[in-house]
């Protein structure tokens, strides 16, 4: 059994880290020496097999939305091990130290976009959301009349968008609230994207990868509204970006209204690649919520990889305020920490997996109680890493 031990990346194993990134991501070629291959907002891990760098990955200090309140989540990237040394589990063992690390330093929950969606639920990952993607005719936008002005931002007022993220973090669960780094990264720093917004104040944002040709397909980057109004604003905007293009491609959460109110045929709505989620901390996580009724259920978290996670939790609420302890009583129900992410989150919801006979309770009432703890909703992290 050869000797396997994760650590925060300092200078002494940054060439093997730059090795990991050149053979995984860079086939084969070399990384600068100057080259910064962590961003700003990033930190290193790397597995050393018998004292030698075997694999890396780089977390991004994020956060994640519940209600009015964030939860810190890494977000996890560039995964690799050298290709020798794959299959022998030094990629587990990565996953597994760095969680414990990340946990170490107040993060609540990670979060990641998977190669292989399994590879990552045995470490306690899952599906969180159902974000459409929608592909529509030119032809086939719905017309609307304009209620709001829109206008293009310049680069100097994209500072406005970020209230209005901040609001649509509070609606929808898992959004990252980006600090600066993130919010220039996603901008196009010193080359801008194009920004509309409807509005004053802003009740509606798109942003968009502009294309000079005729007749392609237009790809909207994120498209954040926070009134009917701002959503069919944007979406005329649409109908006039699409004139010379043969369609226009935006994502939706799974209460997007255009799904339900504006299908046409021949548009196409599929799932967009999900991301996943793993709670770190189970009590810390219980006590970020803002629940909007009063109750109390027992719950255990089966967490082979924390064991201080698994409780059993008695979580006594009451509108807007938990209080989490640990006791011995029986649990009223128990859920493995992939399926009590999804739940913590919303979606799919703790009542979507009872129903399923994902999550037994011995008393029904209880579910109701569970239910107004972690209630359905839907889950958006627009960021991609
Ligand atoms: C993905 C990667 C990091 C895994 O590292 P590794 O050291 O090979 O992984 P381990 O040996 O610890 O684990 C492999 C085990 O995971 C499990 N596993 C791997 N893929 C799986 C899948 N798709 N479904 C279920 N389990 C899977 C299996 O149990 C496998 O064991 P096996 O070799 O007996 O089949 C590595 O293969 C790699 O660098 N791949 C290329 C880069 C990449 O795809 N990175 C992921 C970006 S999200």
């Amino acid at each position: 059994m050869s000797d396997l031990e994760v650590l925060r990346l300092t200078d002494e194993d940054r060439e093997g880290f730059a090795r990991v990134r050149s053979m995984v991501y860079r086939g084969g070629q070399p990384t600068d020496p100057a080259e910064n291959l962590l961003p700003p907002d990033g930190e290193g891990f790397v597995v050393r097999q018998d004292g030698q760098v075997a694999g890396a990955l780089t977390a991004l200090d994020m956060t994640a939305s519940k209600g009015v309140e964030h939860l810190r989540c890494a977000g996890i990237a560039a995964v690799g091990v050298l290709p020798e040394r794959r299959r022998g589990g030094v990629g587990k063992a990565l996953m597994r130290g760095t969680h414990r690390l990340l946990r170490d330093q107040g993060f609540l929950a990670a979060s990641l976009y998977a190669f292989r969606e399994p590879f990552y639920r045995q470490f306690g990952y899952e599906v969180c959301g159902r974000v459409q993607r929608i592909a529509c005719p030119a032809d086939r936008l719905p017309r609307f009349e304009r209620t709001l002005p829109v206008r293009q931002l310049r680069p100097d007022e994209f500072h406005l968008l970020r209230p209005v993220m901040e609001l649509y973090c509070v609606v929808y669960a898992g959004g990252n609230r980006r600090n600066d780094a993130q919010w220039s990264r996603f901008l196009g720093g010193d080359r801008p994207k194009t920004v509309y917004a409807a509005g004053d104040p802003i009740e509606a944002y798109c942003v968009i990868d502009m294309s000079g040709d005729f007749w392609v397909d237009l790809f909207v980057r994120e498209f954040v509204y926070t009134s009917r109004a701002g959503y069919e604003a944007i979406l005329e905007t649409f109908r006039g970006l699409a004139m010379n293009k043969n369609s226009i491609t935006w994502l939706e959460p799974s209460d997007g209204p255009f799904f339900a109110r504006h299908l046409d045929h021949p548009v196409r709505v599929e799932l967009n690649k999900p991301i996943m989620f793993r709670i770190l901390d189970v009590p810390g996580a219980l006590a970020k919520l803002h629940p909007g009724a009063s109750g109390e259920v027992v719950l255990r978290v089966v967490d082979p990889d924390f064991p201080e996670n698994e409780g059993p939790w008695r979580v006594e609420f009451e509108y807007g305020h938990v209080a989490v302890s640990q006791t011995d009583e029986e649990p009223d129900f128990e859920l493995e920490i992939g399926p009590f992410t999804q739940a913590f989150f919303g979606e799919p919801s703790l009542r979507e997996m009872a129903r399923l006979g994902f999550v037994a309770f011995d008393h029904p009432e209880k579910l109701v109680a569970a239910d107004a703890l972690l209630p359905p909703t839907p889950v958006v992290c627009w960021d991609t890493f």
